[in-house]
C-alpha cells in the first residue's frame, strides 16, 4: 500500500471544518469497533445507528445506560477517521475475519491463490421468463435490498412493455431472482417518474431518459438518490435535461422514489451521483465517472442530504468547494485526491458501486472498462487516493456493481460482483483469501 503522509495530511485538513464548526454536540459511535465512526440518529436519549456502512444494520440503544457503544465527540471522530487512514491494520477489533489487500502488481500473480473468481449465473425475473435488463445495482432500506435498473424490456420483443428506470426488490436467499411480485408489463414502473415542473420531451426527442444511480439509507428505510433526465427518441439519443432528487422507500409492491420537487440543477451541470453514492463517515458521498479520465466525488452531512446547496466538490487542488459545479468545469479541475498530483487516476465508464470492506478494511471502489473488463480500486477513505486498478476478470460487460447485501456473514470475505451485456446481468462471485 503506497499511502504518502503528504496525502493523509492533506485529507485531515481539508476534513476537519465542516464536521466540527457546525455540529459541535454531535456525538458519535462505533458500535462496530471498526474505526469508522457508525452514522447515527439522536432523539433524546434514544439513538439509532447504522453499522458498518455496508452490513446495513440499524441498531437502537439508550445513550446513557449503554456499555456497548463508545461514544466520541464528533471533532475526534474526524480524526479517528483519519488516522484509521494511518494505522488500518491494527485499527479494528471488529469480529469479521480480515486479509492484507496486496498491491495491484501482485494481485494479478495470486489469482487463483489468494483471491478467486467464479460465475454464479444471470439474474432472472419471478415473473417474465424472457426479462432483460442494463445497469442493476442493489441499494438496502430497512435491510430490505432492491434492484434499480436501467432499460427493462423482454429479450424477444415489447410485450412486457419498456421501462427506462425501474426498481424492484430482490430476494434474500437468491440473489439472482428479481421479485417483480404481480408485475409482468413494466411500462409506467419507474422508481422516481419526472416531478411535474419537469419540461416535458418535445420531437424529434418524444420519451424519457432516465439514469439513475443506486440509494443510500440516511434513516430507517428512508433513502436518498440522485435521477439525471435526458430527453430521448427510440435510439437512446436526446439532450440533458438536468438533476433531480428523491426519496427512496419501501412500497408494497416495489420501492418508490419520491422526487422531491423540480430539477435541481441544468443540463450543463455534474451530474451528480449517478455512478454511485455511499452513506460513510457522517455523509452521503455521491460519485460522478469523467468517462475515462477520472471521478468526482462530492458529499453533504448526512442531515443535510436532501439540500442540494449542501453539497461541497473536492478540487484537485485538495479543496472542498461548495455548489455543484458545470460539467466541463469538473472534468477539468475536480477529481479524487491524488488524481492530477501523480496519484492514480480512478478510469470508470459509467456505473461502478463503493463498499467499506470489512474484511480489506478499506473502501473498495468497484467499476469497469468499457465493454472490456471488472475491477475495483482502494483506498483508507471514501475521497482517495486509491490504489489499483486491480482486474478482476475479463468480461465483455459494463455496468459493474457490487452487491454486499449477499456477502455472507456480512464479513465481506466473499463479494458478488455482476456485469451487463446485451440487456444480461451476469453475477459473479469473488472469494478472497489474503
Ligand atoms: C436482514 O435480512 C436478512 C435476509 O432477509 C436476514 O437474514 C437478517 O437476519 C436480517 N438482519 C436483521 C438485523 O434483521
Ligand atoms: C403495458 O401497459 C401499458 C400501460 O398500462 C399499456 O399502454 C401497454 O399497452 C401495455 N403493453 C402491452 C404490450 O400490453
Ligand atoms: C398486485 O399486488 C398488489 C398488492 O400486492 C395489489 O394491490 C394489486 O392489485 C395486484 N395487481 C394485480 C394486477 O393483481
Ligand atoms: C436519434 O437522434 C440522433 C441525434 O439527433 C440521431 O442521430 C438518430 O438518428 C435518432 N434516432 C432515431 C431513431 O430517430
Ligand atoms: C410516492 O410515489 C409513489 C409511487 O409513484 C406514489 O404512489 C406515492 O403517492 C408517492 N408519495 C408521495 C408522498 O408523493
Ligand atoms: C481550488 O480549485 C477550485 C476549483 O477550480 C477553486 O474554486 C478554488 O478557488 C481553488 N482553491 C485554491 C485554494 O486554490
Ligand atoms: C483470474 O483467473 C480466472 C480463472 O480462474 C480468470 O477467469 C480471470 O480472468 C483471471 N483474472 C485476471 C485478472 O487475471
Amino acid at each position: 500500500m503506497r499511502l504518502s503522509s503528504l496525502f493523509i495530511l492533506l485529507a485531515s485538513s481539508v476534513l476537519a471544518s465542516p464536521f466540527s464548526h457546525k455540529h459541535p454536540a454531535h456525538k458519535r459511535y462505533d458500535n462496530d469497533h471498526n474505526g469508522i465512526p457508525d452514522w447515527c440518529l439522536t432523539n433524546g436519549d434514544i439513538v439509532s445507528c447504522l453499522l458498518s456502512e455496508s452490513s446495513y444494520v440499524w441498531t437502537t440503544f439508550t445513550a446513557s445506560t449503554s456499555a456497548q457503544a463508545i461514544s466520541i465527540p464528533a471533532s475526534t471522530a474526524v480524526s479517528v477517521t483519519t488516522s484509521a487512514a494511518a494505522t488500518s491494520s491494527s485499527a479494528s477489533a471488529s469480529s469479521y475475519p480480515t486479509g492484507t489487500l496486496p498491491d495491484a502488481s501482485t494481485w494479478n500473480s495470486e489469482n487463483g491463490t489468494k483471491w478467486h473468481v467464479s460465475t454464479v449465473g444471470s439474474i432472472y425475473s419471478s415473473t417474465v421468463p424472457s426479462m432483460g435488463w442494463d445497469n442493476g445495482r442493489t441499494s438496502v432500506l430497512g435491510n430490505k435490498s432492491f434492484w434499480i435498473f436501467g432499460d427493462v424490456l423482454s429479450h424477444t420483443g415489447l410485450q412486457n412493455g419498456l421501462s427506462t428506470g425501474p426498481s424492484f426488490y430482490g430476494t434474500p436467499d437468491d440473489i439472482l431472482r428479481v421479485d417483480m411480485g404481480n408485475i409482468t408489463n413494466v411500462t409506467d414502473i419507474l422508481l422516481a417518474p419526472p416531478a411535474p415542473s419537469d419540461p416535458v420531451p418535445e420531437e424529434p426527442f418524444p420519451f424519457w431518459g432516465l439514469s439513475t444511480g443506486n440509494v443510500a439509507e440516511v434513516s430507517p428505510g428512508i433513502g436518498i438518490g440522485f435521477v439525471w433526465e435526458i430527453w430521448r427518441n427510440t435510439s437512446g439519443v436526446g439532450p440533458d435535461r438536468g438533476l433531480g432528487i428523491y426519496r427512496a422507500s419501501l412500497g408494497p409492491d416495489r420501492p418508490f422514489g419520491n422526487r422531491t420537487g423540480g430539477l435541481v440543477a441544468g443540463p450543463d451541470a455534474l451530474p451528480v451521483g449517478i455512478m454511485t453514492i455511499m452513506n460513510a463517515e457522517g455523509y452521503i458521498y455521491a460519485y460522478t465517472d469523467k468517462v475515462g479520465s477520472g471521478i468526482i466525488v462530492g458529499r453533504a452531512l448526512v442531515e443535510n442530504a436532501f439540500e442540494i446547496d449542501a453539497y461541497e466538490f473536492l478540487a484537485l487542488n485538495g479543496s472542498w468547494v461548495q455548489g455543484i459545479p458545470s460539467y466541463a468545469d469538473a472534468k477539468l479541475n475536480y477529481g479524487l485526491l491524488g488524481e492530477g498530483d501523480g496519484g492514480v487516476v480512478t478510469i470508470s465508464y459509467g456505473q461502478g458501486s463503493i463498499l467499506w470492506s470489512n474484511y480489506f478494511e478499506q473502501y473498495m471502489l468497484f467499476t469497469g472498462s468499457w465493454g472490456s473488463s471488472m475491477l475495483f480500486y482502494a483506498s483508507q477513505t471514501p475521497y482517495g487516493p486509491f490504489e489499483g486498478p486491480y482486474y478482476i476478470e475479463t468480461v465483455l460487460g459494463y455496468g459493474v456493481n457490487v452487491h454486499p447485501f449477499w456477502s455472507p456473514d456480512g464479513s465481506h470475505k466473499t463479494l458478488y460482483v455482476s456485469s451487463g451485456w446485451d440487456n444480461v446481468i451476469h453475477m459473479y462471485k469473488l472469494d478472497f483469501d489474503c
